[in-house]
């Protein structure tokens, strides 16, 4: 758009562009993180030495990296080979980022349970994986959830760094609205109290599925 109007609420649009590409990163890519992450947390724990290895390579190596590095090595990188978009590429990035991290957080969920509760199943002659089912995992879950919460949280704001690749998230966006408006201050600061109206709303909803949870035992 090119016009002498320099007020924000004309580039709402943008804004609103902004908004969906984010939340929809976001979304993809903690449903995706959690799916990896559970797989990862079961190589983790099993038997296998070779599947725990290479759980615990990827989880160092993910975590050890900026996201931004490997946003860009999964865009440049597999750009080689498949020319693929960068929305695409931005989701497939921050969702293997995602399962890393979701991957600690089942860890830490399942470890957080007391050792006791193991030993009375086995002593209650439970098979290994009955008292992970029937056991452990249920009280792990109560911390494991409110985790997954923050993850998604996490990403929202994570998700910010897509936009050096060209995905046309809000930071992508407020560049333009910041570009064409001449104003360099102006739209950063709409962008950041759109993110905290994100983060802010996205908690609310989550501590009041929390509260339910916690009735519903
Ligand atoms: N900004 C940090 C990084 O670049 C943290 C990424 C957090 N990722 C997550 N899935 N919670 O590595």
């Amino acid at each position: 758009v090119n016009t002498n109007n320099t007020s924000m609420i004309h580039y709402w649009n943008y804004f609103a562009k902004g908004i969906e590409y984010t939340l929809l990163i976001s979304a993809i890519s903690v449903i995706f993180g959690v799916l990896l992450g559970t797989i990862l947390a079961l190589m983790r724990f099993s038997k296998s030495k070779l599947l725990k290895a290479i759980s615990v390579a990827y989880v160092e190596f993910v975590r050890g990296t900026p996201l931004m590095v490997q946003v860009m090595f999964v865009y440049f990188g597999v750009g080689i080979i498949v020319n693929l978009p960068a929305l695409l590429s931005g989701i497939i990035a921050v969702s293997l980022n995602s399962g890393a991290y979701v991957e600690e957080i089942i860890r830490g969920g399942i470890n957080s349970v007391d050792k006791g509760q193991t030993e009375a199943s086995a002593s209650l002659g439970l098979a290994k994986s009955d008292t992970m089912r029937f056991v452990v995992l249920p009280q792990a879950l109560k911390n494991i959830w409110p985790a997954l919460g923050n993850e998604f949280v996490s990403l929202v704001k994570e998700s910010s760094i897509v936009s050096i690749i060209g995905v046309t998230d809000l930071i992508y966006q407020l560049n333009i609205v910041r570009a064409d408006t001449y104003r360099g201050v102006m739209p950063v600061f709409i962008a950041m109290c759109i993110y905290f109206v994100m983060t802010f709303i996205l908690t609310r909803v989550l501590n009041y599925f929390e509260g339910r949870m916690k009735h519903a035992r």
